[in-house]
């Protein structure tokens, strides 16, 4: 019997040439002409996923990171090898981020599996980056640590602290209602993003960062580390080094990524009023261990998980006072009675150990910014789940960022049946619309055209806004940035280019929110619907007329899930047929 250790280091996974010797040969001797010497190729190699790009601001900062890993990673024994692995800068693609992030992940996948490292240190920040990242790394399974860019600080403009994207999107609310002229909006867009970094407030970006570490897969209390701050490098060094620990002890992503660790992921979501999109995220990485998320478990969490962060967009601070706050430390401790302490973590401690170890350096929090258990923000957690007849197959509505006095209504409909459609009339005087009417957005789902954009924070139509009003129910198929707010529900499913309810509603008919029975539902009776089905299959050969014939957005067309399941790939999700 052969007693051959497994090959690692630069040996690992040789090019198929049928003469291994050969192989071995011609990889020292093109590596070489890098100017390794033979001493530094004996050494084990952690791969770093490194997604600097011109088109991503948020990753600004990335040299300076890779360094620090690299840095760590030699003090430790390895050699670090820097390899590209994509970007998504979330304002830059087009139609939207979402519809390339399981592109991401698959090239993280297979460039992990393909190239010769023993783990590997992911550096992603920007909204989609992270999830790709743990999806890719999931899938490849091998020991894995996340690391990211780290939030933005926040500007000024005339005295007042601005942060993309909550006051982004504030300002041009206000400008839109005729508050804030041409001039100064030129100045705002100056002052909202002004450091290297992801966006200052709770959006998908930072939510994700602090979901990686609920999950275990990131270093203790770096998730919140500002971009510009020290000890950002710091977290990025020890991450270098803790990967070359890794080698000799593995510590996997399906042994970290278990059920308890996505309902401790899904608690902190919860309690720090997350992002809608990062349940996306979470049902998709689950997916990739063969574990599903759904979304009774999430309404069970949610009301039992009370939102203890005072964080924009639901609240007041940025994420600098989240940081100062005592960051994600602060919070676990805080959750600690409704959390799974036994999930295993990257550095080999369960979240218990981790906890008491933290407990007993006695590490410092804000109570003000980050709530203790029993005087939280809000009894009930931020997010909840919705189903009805609109939305079979369920919806999501960020109540914490709404209008509570929208919970209980019911409203005449008025739908826009495209994205074109909704730039082209929502701010015609003669839009026919009432303040306490439901606006509704078909064909923005996962499988339309646009991808799945975050476009379900429809604009107030600007006579309304004009007059005061500032929020209304809106409803679609698309997402929310996790940096919005506002009566908004969202990820209807199925979505309406796959024929859902949503599709088949007409302006004029009556739809009922109930945030109480958890339900949104279509007021029509069965010939109509019939009826309007049956005309909505009589077009459908048109529609799939102008569909992606080829590439990437072929197969992301003929292979993406519904928001309810992570809008993954069919052929990503089983780890058994790996
Ligand atoms: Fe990158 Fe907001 S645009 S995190």
């Amino acid at each position: 019997m052969s007693t051959t250790p497994p090959a690692r280091g630069i040996s690992r996974g040789l090019t198929n040439y049928g003469d291994a010797g050969f192989a071995a040969y011609l990889r020292r001797s093109f590596i070489k002409s890098m100017g390794y010497t033979n001493e530094a190729l004996a050494k084990p190699v952690v791969g770093i996923a490194s997604t600097p790009s011109g088109f991503n601001n948020c990753h600004r900062a990335m040299p300076e990171l890779v360094e620090a890993v690299k840095r760590g990673v030699l003090m430790a024994g390895g050699l670090p090898i820097e390899f590209p692995s994509m970007s998504l800068g979330e304002v830059f693609l087009a139609p939207t981020s979402l519809m390339f992030r399981n592109l991401m992940s698959m090239v993280t996948e297979e460039m992990i599996t393909a190239q010769p490292m023993d783990s590997v240190v992911l550096i992603g920040g920007c909204d989609k980056t992270v999830p790709a990242q743990l999806m890719g790394a999931a899938s490849a399974n091998l020991p894995a640590i996340q690391v990211v860019t780290g939030p933005m600080m926040t500007g000024r403009h005339q005295g007042e602290r601005l942060g993309a994207c909550t006051d982004c999107r504030r300002f041009w609310a206000q400008y839109r209602a005729g508050k804030v002229s041409d001039q100064e909006i030129v100045q705002i867009e100056s002052s909202l993003a002004t450091t290297a970094g992801t966006c200052a407030v709770m959006g998908t970006a930072s939510t994700m960062a602090c979901l990686a570490e609920a999950l275990g897969m990131m270093l203790p209390g770096t998730a919140a580390i500002p971009s510009v701050h020290a000890d950002r490098l710091r977290a990025a060094e020890r991450s270098g080094a803790l990967a070359v620990a890794l080698i000799d002890k593995p510590i996997r992503p399906s042994d970290i990524l278990t059920p308890k660790a996505f309902e401790n992921a899904l608690r902190v979501l919860l309690a720090i009023g997350g992002s809608t999109n990062a349940i996306i995220h979470l049902t998709a990485i689950a997916g990739r261990m063969g574990h599903r998320i759904d979304l009774q478990t999430l309404n069970r969490l949610s009301d039992t998980t009370p939102v203890l962060v005072d964080l924009k967009p639901t609240g007041q601070g940025y994420m600098e006072d989240f940081f100062a706050a005592g960051g994600m430390s602060a919070v676990l401790a805080q959750l600690k009675p409704l959390l799974h302490l036994d999930a295993l973590t990257i550095t080999g401690e369960t979240l218990g150990q981790r906890l008491a170890a933290e407990a007993q350096a006695a590490i410092w929090s804000d109570a003000k910014m980050i709530r203790p258990l029993n005087d939280p923000i809000d009894p009930q957690g931020g997010l909840v789940a919705l189903h009805g007849s609109l939305a079979p197959e369920g919806a999501i509505l960020k109540r914490s960022a709404a209008d509570a006095n929208l919970f209980e209504t019911e409203g005449r409909a008025v739908v826009f049946s495209d994205l074109d459609d909704l730039a082209r009339r929502i701010d015609d005087p003669a839009l026919d619309i009432q303040p306490n009417d439901f606006m509704v957005l078909q064909n923005a789902g996962p499988t339309s055209p646009s991808g799945m954009p975050e476009a379900g924070y429809l604009p107030i139509p600007k006579k309304l806004a004009q007059a005061g009003i500032k929020d209304m129910v809106r409803i679609s198929d698309a997402r929310m940035s996790g940096t919005a707010f506002g009566t908004i529900v969202l990820h209807v499913a199925p979505e309406a280019a796959q024929g859902g309810p949503l599709a088949l509603v007409q302006t004029g008919d009556r739809i009922r929110l109930s945030v109480a029975e958890r339900r949104i539902d279509w007021l029509i009776d069965e010939a109509t619907a019939q009826a309007r089905r049956a005309q909505w299959q009589a077009q459908q050969a048109s529609r799939e007329q102008g569909q992606a014939k080829r590439g990437y957005r072929h197969l992301y067309l003929h292979h993406v899930l519904q928001a309810p399941e992570g809008c993954d790939f069919d052929f990503l999700q089983d780890p058994s047929k790996s």
